[in-house]
């Protein structure tokens, strides 16, 4: 099988996994980053959100070779101790509920605000548009990308 060279949260890896393979499990089966989490596996739900060079993307509808020699950020890259100006503002107005969705959530929030710094309410609905939450967070996550807007 060949190996695969991808770069994640800043540290590279060599993996040798099927090509084909989502990303969404080659980081959370053989890398251990579990932070990403498995929705739907069909692109619908938004749970499995990671950045695949500063791009909001679907780790279960990526493949390895697609992600292969580029850069991915998971939740637990994009700071070291919580001090992203989004994960502020999401503990900040205390989005989560059962939490199980927000790691995607946060991802996209964080990719939406580094291609427009104040987004509308138009523009977070429709970032968030394929995102599901059972909770009914939506309120709340609209507050909070707004807070971390500044
Ligand atoms: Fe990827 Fe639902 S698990 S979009």
């Amino acid at each position: 099988m060949p190996t695969y060279q991808l770069t994640v949260n800043g540290r590279g890896h060599s993996v040798e996994v099927d090509a084909d393979t989502p990303l969404l499990w080659v980081l959370r089966d053989t890398l251990g980053l579990t932070g990403t989490k498995f929705g739907c596996g069909q692109g619908v739900c938004g749970a499995c959100t990671v950045h695949l060079d500063g791009q909001a993307v679907k780790a279960c509808q990526t493949s390895l070779k697609e992600a292969a020699g580029r850069t991915v950020i998971t939740v637990e890259g994009l700071s070291k101790d919580g001090s992203h100006p989004v994960q502020r503002a999401w503990i900040a107005e205390d989005v989560a509920q059962c939490g199980y969705c927000q790691p995607g959530m946060i991802m996209t929030a964080a990719a939406l605000l580094k291609r427009k710094a104040r987004p509308s309410d138009h523009d977070i609905d429709e970032a968030f548009a394929d995102h599901v939450c059972r909770c009914g967070t939506y309120p709340r996550v609209r507050k909070a990308v707004k807070r971390a807007a500044g």
